[in-house]
C-alpha cells in the first residue's frame, strides 16, 4: 500500500498572494498528519514563490511523520538542506518561469551534477530521492547512483486527452515501476494526481509513496468555503449593542 505524501506548497502561494501571515503551511502540515498523512512535502523554490526558509524551518521542528524536501540540484539549497536535514530530499529540474515542475529530472544527461548533490544529501544522512520520467535510461542512471529511491512523474498520465492514451501511459508507469523495483530501488509516484486519476496509480505493485498537493489544496478550499462564510456572518451580521 502505498503512504500519501501531501504537498502543502499552495497552502502557501495563496499566503503569498498577499505576503502575509495567513493561511500558514505549518498549520496545514499538521491537520493533513491529523487526517493521515504519511508525508509532508514542500518545494523550496530558488524564487521562493510559496515556500520560504522560515517555514521549512518550523516544520523541521514540528512535523512528526517523514519530510520531504523537493529542490534543485544546486548548491545554494543543498546547503539549505543539509543544515535543515529533513528525513528525504526529492531531486527535480527547476525553471525559473515554468508554473510547475514540467518534466522529469535528466538525470543521464548531468550525471556528475546529480552525484555531487545527493552524496552531500546522503552523507547527511538524508534520503535521497529522484523525480524521473517514466524511462528506463533514468532509472539506470538512478541506480548507478546509489540514491535510495526514485518518484516517477505521473503528469503524461495525469494529462492525457483520451482514455486510450491514458491507458498507454498508465502501462509506462507500471513497466517503470517493475524496471526500478527490480534495480533496487524504491519507488514513488507523484504529480497532476488527482481525485478521479489517483486510483488506478495507487494499486500499481510496489509504489511506497504517492505525493499529492494541488489537488488536495483545491479541494480543501472548497470544502471549507461554506463554513468560513457562515462563520464571517455571524461576526457581521451582529446583534451589536
Ligand atoms: N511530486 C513532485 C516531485 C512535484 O514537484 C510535485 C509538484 O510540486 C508534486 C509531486 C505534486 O504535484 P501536484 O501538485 O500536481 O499534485
Amino acid at each position: 500500500m502505498a503512504g500519501l505524501g501531501v504537498n502543502i506548497d499552495h497552502v502557501a502561494t495563496i499566503r503569498q498572494a498577499r505576503r502575509t501571515v495567513e493561511p500558514d503551511p505549518v498549520w496545514a502540515a499538521a491537520l493533513a498528519e491529523l487526517g493521515g498523512a504519511d508525508v509532508i512535502t514542500l518545494h523550496l523554490r530558488e524564487d521562493r514563490r510559496h515556500i520560504q526558509d522560515r517555514d521549512l524551518r518550523v516544520l523541521r521542528e514540528t512535523v512528526q511523520v517523514k519530510l520531504n524536501l523537493e529542490m534543485a540540484a544546486d548548491a545554494a539549497v543543498t546547503a539549505i538542506a543539509v543544515e535543515a536535514r529533513p528525513g528525504q530530499c526529492t531531486l527535480v529540474p527547476e525553471k525559473r518561469e515554468e508554473v510547475t515542475t514540467e518534466g522529469g529530472l535528466d538525470v543521464a544527461g548531468q550525471l556528475d551534477r546529480v552525484r555531487d548533490c545527493s552524496r552531500q544529501l546522503a552523507d547527511a544522512g538524508i534520503e535521497v530521492s529522484l523525480f524521473i520520467d517514466p524511462d528506463l535510461a533514468q532509472v539506470e542512471a538512478s541506480q548507478s547512483l546509489g540514491v535510495a529511491a526514485v518518484e516517477f512523474h505521473t503528469g503524461r498520465y495525469a494529462d492525457a486527452d483520451s482514455m486510450a492514451q491514458q491507458l498507454k501511459e498508465l502501462e509506462t508507469l507500471r513497466t517503470a515501476a517493475r524496471e526500478a523495483l527490480q534495480a533496487g530501488l524504491v519507488v514513488h509516484m507523484g504529480h497532476g494526481l488527482t481525485y478521479r486519476n489517483v486510483v488506478p496509480i495507487a494499486r500499481i505493485a510496489g509504489v511506497s509513496e504517492l505525493n499529492i498537493g494541488h489537488s488536495i489544496v483545491a479541494r480543501a478550499v472548497m470544502v471549507g468555503f461554506q463554513q468560513a462564510v457562515r462563520e464571517m456572518k455571524t461576526l457581521v451580521s451582529g446583534p451589536f449593542e
